[in-house]
């Protein structure tokens, strides 16, 4: 199938621009907007998400269900995004990635990859209208020295890959996941390249703090976690690895 992507050389935020296209006429399902650097790069709460030219592959898909959905679409969203960018990644460069829930991706314990899904729903029928999907995936090692703050925090995937490869390889893969893949044999991958299964974890869920261990992953994408008295199903938040 033919998919139209959008090339910029420098943009404020993929996601923002996605934004700003969703309704107008021409915007079809599984538009892609890619950018060679981002001003803005937004991150998931309110952080920002460092994006230096010619350094990742920073890029956003507008998806346009046919139907209204209920919000766990969008959780399997995230989940499908997850999980093409470790088989794209993968293919192209033959790294595995693992996935620390919900969707941040690591290589040698430094993170590589970070995923905001934003949607425009309504919340009081909890129905999906449109979700972007923004993918920032960190692929060499910035040269500017303006990032050299990043260094010790940020993981690059190595210095000769070519990140157009990267990002044929994920689309080919999230238009699967989407479109073609039965979403167990999705979960079932997820959870083989999870960081958080088996762990001890640490998290706050209603302003309480928690220690638990992570036990598996359900068929909406959320982790569920035995503090040892109880189990626990997380459908959204942060989780930390114990000891990291
Ligand atoms: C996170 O790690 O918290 C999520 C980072 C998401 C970054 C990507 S880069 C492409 C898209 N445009 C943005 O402004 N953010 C996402």
């Amino acid at each position: 199938k033919d998919i139209d992507i959008i090339v910029y050389d420098e943009i404020d935020s993929t996601n923002t621009e996605a934004k700003r296209r969703l309704y107008s006429s021409d915007v079809k399902d599984f538009t892609v907007i890619v950018s060679d650097m981002q001003k803005g790069g937004r991150g998931r709460t309110g952080k920002s998400f460092a994006s230096p030219k010619g350094s990742g592959v920073y890029f956003s898909i507008i998806l346009h269900p046919k139907d209204f959905y209920d919000f766990s679409y969008f959780d399997l969203t995230t989940v499908k995004a997850a999980v093409a960018v470790v088989e794209g990644i993968k293919e192209a460069t033959g790294k595995v990635a693992q996935i620390k829930w919900v969707n941040d991706l690591f290589i040698n314990g430094r993170k590589i990859c970070g995923i905001l899904s934003e949607l425009d729903a309504d919340f009081e029928s909890r129905s999906v209208k449109s979700v972007i999907v923004g993918i920032g995936i960190n692929v060499n090692e910035p040269k500017d020295d303006s990032f050299k703050d990043l260094k010790d925090i940020a993981g690059y995937i190595g210095t000769d890959v070519i990140r157009n490869e990267i990002l044929s390889s994920i689309l080919n893969a999230f238009y699967e996941n989407n479109y073609e893949k039965k979403d167990k044999e999705i979960i079932e991958y997820y959870k083989t390249h999870s960081l958080v299964i088996g762990k001890d974890l640490t998290f706050e869920l209603n302003g309480k703090k928690y220690t638990a261990k992570g036990v598996d992953i359900n068929d909406k994408g959320n982790l569920i976690v035995d503090t040892g008295e109880k189990r626990i199903t997380l459908s959204s938040g942060e989780v930390s690895i114990k000891g990291d």
